[in-house]
């Protein structure tokens, strides 16, 4: 059973690719929603966080785990891997960094969360690759959580942000949070049409399909579980319409406050 996580919805992005790309696949998502998010949060906390998210995917019978989170996979990998050595990490920085290497003509634009940006993995992985340009933009994440994609304030507020990009001329944006493909049309928008963009969600799932980790599963024992830390009524609203279905979500016990 492959286990998927991320610090609240925008995981549902890398869902959403992979059920796309492969609609048998069993899988258990975790949304820590009772505490996104993690982009603006210490190293510590964030790690602290994903050990307990980890342990819940387990305890649901995950073997193969996708960090759906940029944050986490930006700060929390070794941690992780030390503390779960059975289990199988695919993060979502590494594939998305690969592919911005492979199509950019020199000059990437980067945009995560603080914790992502601050941690300068993007700029280590890609330092071969071209000029880098980093941008956090914290804002994006509590306006894709109240469902302002389509708002034109947000547009407004997406063109400030991205401004010192634009300024680079970057010919190719890594979308560095899973949350972020919520705002790609917007976001392409605001950065011009020939701006390639890397989503980093389609490039995780592209990734493990390449490493035929995805078994489809037989009729009877397809399971496909949604569980949110807290499954308020705002965020399940927004998780369908993301996901573009009706889901039932439980209520996962983390063990937190
Ligand atoms: N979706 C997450 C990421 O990829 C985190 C957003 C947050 O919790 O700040 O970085």
């Amino acid at each position: 059973m492959i286990g998927i996580f991320d610090s609240g919805i925008g995981g549902l992005t890398v869902v959403r690719e992979l059920m796309r790309v492969a609609p048998r696949t069993s899988f258990v998502y975790l949304g820590d929603t009772a505490r996104t998010p993690y982009g603006n949060k210490s190293s510590r906390t964030i790690r602290r966080y994903a050990i307990e998210d980890v342990r819940y995917l387990i305890s649901r019978g995950a073997e193969t785990i996708i960090v759906a989170c940029n944050t986490v996979s930006a700060t929390a990998m070794d941690t992780l891997r030390i503390a779960f050595p059975n289990i199988r990490f695919i993060d979502v920085v590494t594939p998305a960094a690969k592919e911005a290497a492979k199509i950019t003509h020199g000059r990437i634009g980067v945009v995560g969360t603080r914790a992502t940006i601050d941690s300068k993995i993007y700029q280590q992985l890609l330092e071969h690759a071209g000029i880098i340009t980093a941008q956090a933009c914290p804002i994006f994440v509590p306006l894709i959580e109240e469902g302002w994609s389509d708002r034109l304030e947000t547009k407004r507020i997406v063109r400030h942000e991205l401004a010192p990009l634009k300024r680079m001329r970057v010919d190719t944006l890594i979308l560095g949070c899973t949350h972020y493909p919520i705002f790609e049309s917007v976001i392409h928008s605001v950065m011009g049409k020939r701006v390639l963009i890397v989503n980093s969600a389609s490039a995780v799932v592209e990734q493990i399909v390449r490493q035929g980790l995805l078994v489809p599963a037989s009729t009877d024992i397809l399971t496909q579980i949604f569980a949110f830390t807290d499954p308020a009524s705002h965020t399940i609203r927004l998780a369908e319409r993301w996901i573009g279905r009706v889901i039932s979500i439980e209520l996962a016990d983390v063990g937190i406050v």
